[in-house]
């Protein structure tokens, strides 16, 4: 018991280090729908675990009713996972999501359609999903990673970067930006026939080399056995 109310207490402090406009914990509790949607999914999820699937998809389509926030009894929620706003959330049944991160409205952490078994995304920790964003997919986002808002992520991102546009690609990897085309030596560029033009030309100047001295060695003997 205190140990849940000690993550409870961690959760509502995440709420107010990530949302300027969140007051007392007392108020979090009371009025923020994504502290009333995780709360209902940690039931679903256990009553999932349990096999009792339709007892969990109640609770689950209640929270939805309740919350605006839909997430599948099945997906795997981690700690202090911040909901900003949250209406139109949709988060799918084999969904993982690590510790801290945080979503905001319209977010989907979904399917394509394609896949059977594992086919929603895994989020790493710390990750940042913008709002109205779609991450569609049984990939992994990596650790720290930023998701932009509107953004549509179709394959995985590596941790701390940011990924934005449709469909998704790295505009930063730690902060910095990401041209890996400015990155590549354009001017000193290898040719490859060149280098083996270099090497034949080589090879052919040591055997002009090497005959000139079988010549000179052979003119020598010549001269040495006429003199005697
Ligand atoms: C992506 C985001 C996290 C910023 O990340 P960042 O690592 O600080 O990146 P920057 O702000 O330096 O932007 C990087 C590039 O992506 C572009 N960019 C930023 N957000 C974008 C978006 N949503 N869609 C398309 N491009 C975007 C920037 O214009 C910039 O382009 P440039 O490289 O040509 O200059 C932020 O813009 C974002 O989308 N946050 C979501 C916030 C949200 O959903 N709020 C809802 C509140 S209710």
């Amino acid at each position: 018991m205190a140990k849940r109310v000690t993550r409870l207490g961690g959760l509502l402090a995440a709420y107010q280090r990530r949302d300027p406009a969140a007051r007392s914990k007392l108020e979090i509790f009371l009025l923020y729908p994504g502290v009333h949607a995780v709360l209902y999914h940690r039931v679903a999820h256990w009553l999932y675990r349990h096999h009792r699937f339709f007892l969990a998809r109640c609770v689950s389509q209640w929270s939805r009713f309740w919350t605006g926030i839909e997430i599948h009894p099945g997906a795997t929620i981690g700690h202090r996972l911040v909901i900003d706003h949250g209406m139109g959330i949709v988060i799918g049944e084999t969904a993982e999501i690590g510790d801290d991160c945080l979503l905001y409205q319209g977010v989907t952490l979904g399917g394509t359609g394609k896949d059977k078994g594992k086919r929603h995304p895994t989020l790493g920790n710390n990750v940042m999903v913008g709002s109205g964003a779609k991450v569609l997919g049984p990939f992994t986002v990596g650790d720290n990673a930023r998701i932009a808002a509107g953004a549509v992520v179709l394959s995985a991102v590596p941790e701390d970067c940011t990924a934005v546009g449709v469909p998704a690609h790295v505009v930063r990897v730690a902060g910095k930006i990401a041209t890996f085309a400015d990155e590549v030596d354009q001017i000193s560029v290898r040719d490859p026939v060149e280098e083996k033009l270099n090497a034949a030309l080589s090879r052919l100047e040591f055997l002009e080399k090497l005959m000139d001295e079988q010549y000179l060695k052979s003119r020598r003997e010549e001269s040495a056995g006429s003199e005697t």
